[in-house]
């Protein structure tokens, strides 16, 4: 397994408000729709155009409560809805990255749990709009089983770490 920080996974709750976690989600919605499955092709997941605004309201808190810098590397929104699954895997979209799972919005308070496997270790990740978790989503799986809720929508932000110059 590759190597990940421990320190690095945590929530960050109430990283955005709910103001902006809901002007995000009309973002979301009046973006041309483009069908970009992935793992499971019954979501609607969409990398989105608007990433480094979200990314700009989040990063100074996570830098400064991890001791250290993340660069941006792209922004994913996905809106589940009841039935679907989130089965269980690693990301593959970039190598050693790390993702703040974010809610933006939701129509109930049915806790839709994501699962995140350590070694030793399960997560167990309940978000309420605008909380957050950091996690090595390259690295460790992943899954949210069967939805109960009519709809939520989840915010998927992926960074990598910049590494001193000095250290290398
Ligand atoms: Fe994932």
């Amino acid at each position: 397994m590759a190597d990940y920080n421990k320190n690095y996974i945590k929530y960050f709750r109430n990283i955005i408000t709910k103001e902006d976690a809901k002007y995000f989600v009309d973002k979301f919605q009046n973006e041309p729709t483009m069908n970009d499955p992935q793992v499971d092709g019954s979501l609607i997941n969409r990398q989105v155009s608007f990433g480094n605004e979200i990314f700009d309201k989040c990063i100074e808190r996570i830098n400064s409560e991890l001791d250290t810098k993340f660069v941006y590397l792209g922004c994913w929104i996905r809106k589940y809805v009841k039935g679907n699954k989130l089965t269980r895997h690693s990301d593959n979209a970039f190598k050693n990255g790390y993702v703040l799972s974010l809610n933006l919005g939701k129509s109930d308070n049915i806790e839709n749990i994501l699962y995140v496997y350590e070694e030793d270790k399960t997560h167990e990740v309940i978000l309420d709009i605008g909380d957050s978790f950091f996690f090595p989503g390259t690295i460790l799986e992943h899954e949210r089983e069967e939805i109960k809720s009519d709809y939520f929508y989840s915010c998927y932000l992926a960074f990598k770490e910049q590494k001193s110059l000095s250290l290398i």
